[in-house]
């Protein structure tokens, strides 16, 4: 059924030791009780409170499919002072029939060391084309977060891809985060495969996605319009006066 998926699905394999932080987290709690979290979709959204563990679960899935934990393609082997978890140890992931052929993982705290990286990499002599030309020619750190965020999708991402992004709408404006699902849509219909946490709800109208809200409850398959996401911003869109007098007793 998702055999066309690079990841079809993920589980708990092996017992997490108890002083480590991992076994208290809801998202590893949900895991287990649900033996695999199955994806079915080409694009799938990972929604849910601050600190459910959002993160977490995808940093685990992409270091298990050989990311470099701190973000950027398989080739990235940098190493910086930023923290990740041991969750990968833990995973199994069930692989599709097919590899992906191209890969990123955004992670949302380190996007800056990967421009880092590639500007230690291009400024050794010797290395033609540079690495920077499969990003649009201009160091990611001459330009702003969003715009350096738009040239990694637009010149980086080819397609037969796997995509794991936490949070990509941190960078983005209304407007570049729609041209984010424009070139999605292209990327999905070159056979990719998304996995993206996020608390945008805009990004998670996305079509033909499934959108999986991760609560201390467990985690469960919803439409987008009945995430929390979409109905707390959208009660305070229609009506932010009242919600700000409430809230703040004006
Ligand atoms: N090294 C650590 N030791 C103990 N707890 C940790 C450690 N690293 C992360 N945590 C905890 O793990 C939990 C999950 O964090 P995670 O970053 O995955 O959440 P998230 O769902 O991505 O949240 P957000 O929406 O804010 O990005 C948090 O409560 C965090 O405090
Ligand atoms: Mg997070």
């Amino acid at each position: 059924m998702n055999g066309d998926l690079y990841i079809r699905d993920v589980r708990i394999s092996k017992e997490i030791p108890k002083n480590n932080y991992l076994s208290k987290l809801p998202v590893v709690h949900n895991l287990c009780a649900m033996g695999k979290l199955q994806f079915n979709k080409k694009v799938t959204f990972l929604v849910g409170e601050n600190g459910i563990g959002k993160s977490t679960l995808i940093e685990g899935l992409a270091v298990a499919m050989g990311f470099n934990p701190e973000g950027g393609t398989v080739n990235f082997n940098f190493s910086t002072n930023d923290s990740h978890s041991n969750l990968h140890e833990y995973l199994t992931i069930c692989k599709g029939y097919k590899r992906h052929r191209d890969g990123f993982f955004l992670r949302a705290e380190s996007f800056y060391n990967v421009a880092s990286n590639i500007d230690e990499l291009d400024a050794e002599p010797g290395f033609e084309p540079k690495i920077i030309s499969n990003y649009g020619g201009v160091s990611l750190h001459k330009q702003s977060h969003g715009e350096s965020f738009m040239s990694l999708v637009e010149n980086r991402f080819f397609g037969n891809g796997l995509y794991i992004l936490d949070e990509p709408e941190a960078a983005l404006s209304p407007m570049r985060l729609m041209r984010l699902m424009i070139c999605m849509q292209k990327l999905v219909d070159n056979n990719s495969q998304f996995i993206i946490s996020t608390h945008s709800p805009i990004l998670m109208t996305f079509p033909n996605s499934e959108v999986l809200e991760i609560t201390k409850a467990g985690i469960k398959a919803v439409d987008y319009k009945d995430t929390e996401h979409y109905i707390v911003t959208k009660r305070f869109m229609d009506a932010p006066e009242k919600i700000l007098e409430s809230l703040l007793g004006e």
